[in-house]
């Protein structure tokens, strides 16, 4: 902690309180995951992550904030090798269980994001590729996230991360369906009310109901998000705003597979300049 401010020590001790939600909340994520992931992992973030990372057999690859390892998995199956990280040890543990049968291509090391040195730590111009799903939200900071994948990326080297759609997916979003009569034809819309987005203070929410404890969420509008990446030397060469497809009967209450017009998931390919 030497050499550090106050606003390091605040920041330090939210990120602890992170650290110990996601701790809590592991197990009960993992197991409502599943094997395969919920419909968001499976339809919307695996699939972009999978095609903006375009990986090769035998490139090494490092995943931040893997959670439980379903990403894990599926970098081993294409043929990867994989750094598995995670601030979580409970949720480290639960991923090592998921891959056993990757053992050989999959190697564990607890490294917090924020922390920029346990980053470099893993080695300078080591991977081919990094990725981290759904979890830059999550993350008390980035910056150290950024200057630590410019320094143990290769020239060249790709970051695809996914992320909730800071423009859709955040807290002030109110989903709602309304009904009306056009000239004899009933039509319905489902719409988003946003009212929020360039400033919001940390704040708690649920991803999944039923969670344990409430988790924190750090909005960034874009230019926050990819303004980190681009100081230190990233620039962006792939996106997709994946959103589900088919249209259901409203229901009372509305949730995300209901629109297809707001892609509640934004996934981003950086690319380190050479
Ligand atoms: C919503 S979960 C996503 C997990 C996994 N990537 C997935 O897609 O299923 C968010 C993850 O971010 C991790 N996380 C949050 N802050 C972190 C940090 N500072 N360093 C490392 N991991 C962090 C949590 O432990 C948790 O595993």
């Amino acid at each position: 902690m030497m050499g550090r401010d106050s606003t390091d020590l605040t920041l330090e001790m939210l990120n602890e309180e992170v650290r110990m939600i996601w701790d809590a909340n592991a197990p009960f994520w993992a197991s409502y995951m599943g094997a395969e992931g919920n419909s968001f992992h499976r339809l919307l973030v695996a699939p972009s992550a999978e095609r903006l990372l375009a990986l090769q057999a035998g490139e090494e690859v490092l995943e931040l904030a893997c959670g439980g390892g379903l990403f894990v998995k599926q970098m081993a199956r294409l043929g990867a090798r994989v750094v598995a990280t995670d601030f979580s040890s409970v949720f480290l543990e639960l991923a090592r269980e998921r891959v056993a049968e990757f053992e050989d291509q999959v190697q564990f090391v607890q490294v917090d994001a924020t922390h920029e040195e346990e980053i470099v730590a893993l080695g300078e111009q080591r991977f081919d590729a990094a990725v981290c799903n759904m979890g830059i939200m999550d993350m008390a900071e980035i910056d150290p996230l950024m200057r630590g994948l410019a320094q143990v990326l290769k020239p060249g080297g790709r970051f695809v991360f996914t992320i909730m759609h800071p423009c859709f997916n955040s807290s002030h979003v109110t989903m709602g369906v309304e009904t009306r009569d056009e000239s004899g034809e009933i039509i319905t819309e489902r719409f988003l009310k946003k009212t929020k987005y360039l400033y919001m203070e940390p704040e708690k929410g649920t991803g999944i109901v039923g969670q344990p404890l409430p988790q924190y969420y750090f909005h960034r509008p874009l230019h926050k998000l990819l303004g980190s990446a681009f100081r230190v030397g990233f620039t962006m060469d792939g996106i997709e705003e994946p959103a589900f497809g088919g249209i259901e009967e409203p229901k009372a209450r509305v949730h995300w597979p209901d629109f297809h017009e707001f892609p509640p998931v934004l996934a981003v390919r950086l690319r380190l300049r050479q």
